[in-house]
């Protein structure tokens, strides 16, 4: 494995897309920045972080045995390996919110933008984006966003952490090569957050409404209990308000 560690860069994911035109690079090679300048998010936003304080890096993941209309199960694999890794670090209260946001009691403390190169309907690659907020305390204007030091007594090291979710991305891979993805997907929703309660969205043209999370389909949507009917959202559609 590769680790390139920078002191700055525009985004990681932006560094190792460019990275892998112009070299080879092992499975699971890293790229980790002390500072990212145009930080990505998902659905075009941006990810702030405050020099020097969080990790900001990018995997690349090489030979995934997933179909392009199964890339849902890497969102899985990533947001199980940041969850694990941080029950071994005991912080309190975890959970995913769909479909890749890492929440400790209700704040966000992790991010995951997973960028694939698709080719023939596989997955050539992926380059694994992810932006874990460590030691930043203030997130000025950001009501339900904090951090590992916000949350936990003691420190945590960053480069510790890294290796820990580096090892755990391993082991995911490994156990979904070796049994398939049922388990992951029951895995992920024991973990999703308000599930099986009932919830307030926004729909994309502006609309409240009520329904229970009853889980996730195999192509990533929401899957939604309303009043009379189920449902299945994708990322679009809908957002949940808490
Ligand atoms: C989100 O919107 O929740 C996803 C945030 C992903 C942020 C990480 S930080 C490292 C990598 N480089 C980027 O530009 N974005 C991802």
């Amino acid at each position: 494995m590769q680790l390139i560690k920078l002191n700055a860069t525009d985004s990681t994911n932006n560094y190792l897309k460019q990275l892998i035109l112009e070299r080879t690079l092992d499975d699971f090679s890293v790229v980790v920045a002390n500072h990212q300048t145009n930080g990505r998010g998902q659905r075009g936003s941006s990810w702030l972080s405050e020099k020097d304080k969080n990790l900001t890096f990018s995997v690349l993941k090489r030979n995934i045995s997933i179909v392009a209309n199964q890339q849902f199960l890497l969102n899985i694999l990533v947001s199980l390996s940041i969850v694990k890794t941080l029950e071994g670090f005991n912080i309190p209260k975890l959970a995913i919110k769909w479909p890749n946001d890492i929440l400790s009691d209700h704040h966000k403390i992790s991010g995951i933008l997973i960028e694939n190169l698709i080719k023939n309907k596989q997955i050539e690659y992926a380059i694994i984006g992810i932006g874990l907020n460590v030691n930043q305390v203030k997130f000025e204007g950001l009501s339900k966003v904090s951090s590992l030091k916000n949350i936990m007594p003691l420190p945590v090291d960053k480069d510790e952490l890294l290796t820990k979710i580096i090892d755990k991305l391993k082991m995911y891979f490994k156990l979904y090569s070796e049994n398939g993805s049922e388990f992951l997907n029951s895995e992920y929703e024991s973990y999703l957050f308000r599930k099986d309660k009932p919830s307030t969205f926004i729909s994309h043209d502006n609309n409240l409404f009520t329904g229970i999370i009853r889980g996730v389909s195999t192509s990533g949507k929401l899957c939604v209990q309303m009043e009379d009917f189920n449902k299945e959202f994708d990322l679009k559609e809908l957002k949940l308000i808490y």
